[in-house]
């Protein structure tokens, strides 16, 4: 966390900072940073116009600055729409970080530094309660969410931004920005929320004929060790996992990465279930972008009763699987979905079907997973697995509060920060055994 001191103590070195017109083509913009999986490290990314150096100078918030730093290196983005606008896109991992301890740091090169930031490093430990913040794809339309969002986490509300787009991601607590000047502009409008912009790139990368996975993979070297359109990463008491949903439906352009996604998370799901992993770890959270479930009017997939992500595909060859049974079968606790506007909870569902813990308490050891998710426009008649539903922009706060205890409740923006939905999830106990 990123105390609201700690921002001050920055306003008072900003006399450093050079405030003259920025070198416009080689200067970093869109700063941010996301969090590996990898107990203390932490990615710092960035873009540039011209190819640079990508180095990030940092230190211990009170120590001495700039006396660490770190070389990464970028790769070239080239956008789909009609300018076909180029930009370099710079990562650089930081390694070895005190957990829980608070760096200054500013990244770029010789040829233009940004703006100094600081940022929290996680706490390792399996009993830190961490405070997320989770959003969906909001952004394009509804960009005033997310300033709410923003000076929430810079109050130091936040622990964790979980961005569940077209791939889920992580980012730390963002950086806290002294200033906002330079050549966003030239960027898409959108784009000036530097939370968005590898999102806003992905959907370019992944819109209309530029849809390739391969070409998106190189592009967008995501968190972890593996295909980077999956991975897993631990916090707290809870073991998180990444997927892609977008595997079963473009595959026209790699049905393998379909099954190999489900090879992956069958591993990674049976490590977690290890009864000395689970006993430290016993949340198995999952995110994906297309939910299994919807109660919408519209086309897409999870208003389907034999939705792809939910049973798997049966026009390829060998016949897809589905995650439902997978996650039900390891135990999944919690899933976020997210897919455009609105906000949905669900009851504890499984197999179409309502499995609260009791009428009482639904989610007190409820018996399948239980679901928070952002989907299209609303179906008038939802079906009974329906909990909870708003049209209202916002975002949702999370936190893991121990090994037995997890609290969700949603902001509306529309409504002024109004908490307008709110549960806690309950378990004394954890894994399939659980459910009976
Ligand atoms: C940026 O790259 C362009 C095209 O390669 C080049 O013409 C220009 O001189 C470069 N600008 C800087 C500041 O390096
Ligand atoms: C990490 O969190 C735990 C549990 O809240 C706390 O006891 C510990 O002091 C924290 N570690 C640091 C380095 O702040
Ligand atoms: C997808 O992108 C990869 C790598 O950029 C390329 O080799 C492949 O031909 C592309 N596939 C299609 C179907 O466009
Ligand atoms: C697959 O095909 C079988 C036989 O036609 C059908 O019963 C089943 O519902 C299908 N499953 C999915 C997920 O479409
Ligand atoms: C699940 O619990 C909720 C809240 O008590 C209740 O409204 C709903 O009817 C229950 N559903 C089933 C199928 O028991
Ligand atoms: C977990 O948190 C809940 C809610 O704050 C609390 O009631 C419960 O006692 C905690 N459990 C443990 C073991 O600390």
């Amino acid at each position: 966390m990123v105390p609201a001191h700690a921002a001050c103590a920055l306003l008072s070195l900003a006399p450093l900072l050079v405030l003259g017109v920025p070198p416009i083509w080689t200067q970093p913009e869109q700063v941010h940073l996301s969090y590996p999986g990898v107990p203390g490290s932490m990615v710092v990314t960035w873009t540039t116009f011209n190819k640079t150096e990508s180095k990030v100078e940092y230190g211990l918030l009170g120590g001495r600055l700039f006396e660490m730093s770190a070389k990464g290196d970028a790769t070239l983005f080239v956008d789909s729409g009609v300018e076909k606008r180029k930009m370099f896109i710079h990562r650089v991992t930081l390694k070895g970080l005190k957990p829980a301890a608070t760096y200054v740091y500013h990244c770029g090169s010789d040829e233009g530094w940004s703006d100094m930031f600081t940022f929290t490093a996680l706490n390792d430990s399996t009993s830190f309660s961490p405070r997320f913040a989770l959003y969906g794809d909001l952004g394009n339309e509804n960009p005033q969410s997310l300033a709410r969002l923003q000076k929430e986490t810079q109050l130091g509300m936040y622990d964790v931004i979980l961005h569940i787009g077209l791939t889920a991601k992580v980012f730390s607590q963002h950086s806290s920005r002294m200033r906002t000047v330079g050549p966003q502009k030239m960027l898409r409008p959108q784009s000036r929320l530097s939370l968005f912009t590898e999102h806003n790139m992905v959907h370019q990368a992944l819109g209309g004929t530029a849809c390739n996975f391969s070409n998106y993979k190189n592009r967008f070297s995501m968190p972890g060790q593996t295909e980077s359109l999956w991975y897993s990463w631990n916090l707290g008491s809870a073991h998180f996992i990444s997927i892609s949903t977008e595997v079963y439906f473009y595959l026209n352009y790699g049905q393998e990465l379909l099954f190999k996604q489900y090879e992956w998370l069958k591993k990674d799901l049976e490590e977690a279930n290890k009864p000395e992993n689970r006993a430290v770890r016993p949340w198995i959270i999952t995110m994906g972008h297309r939910p299994m479930y919807c109660s919408d009017d519209d086309q897409d997939d999870c208003t389907k009763f034999d939705s792809y992500v939910r049973l798997g595909r049966n026009d390829t060859k060998p016949p897809a699987p589905g995650l439902e049974d997978l996650f039900y079968r390891y135990g999944v606790d919690l899933e976020l979905w997210a897919h455009e506007h609105t906000y949905e909870r669900l009851w504890p569902v499984y197999g179409d079907k309502v499995r609260n813990g009791s009428k009482e308490q639904p989610y007190v050891n409820p018996k399948a997973p239980g679901c928070r998710e952002r989907t299209d426009r609303f179906n008038p008649n939802p079906k009974d697995w329906s909990a909870f539903r708003s049209t209202d922009y916002g975002y949702t706060r999370m936190q893991l509060v121990n090994a037995t205890h997890i609290y969700l409740e949603q902001v509306s923006d529309d409504q002024y920060g109004k908490v307008i939905d709110s549960i806690w999830v309950v378990k004394d106990k954890h894994g399939y055994s659980a459910w009976f």
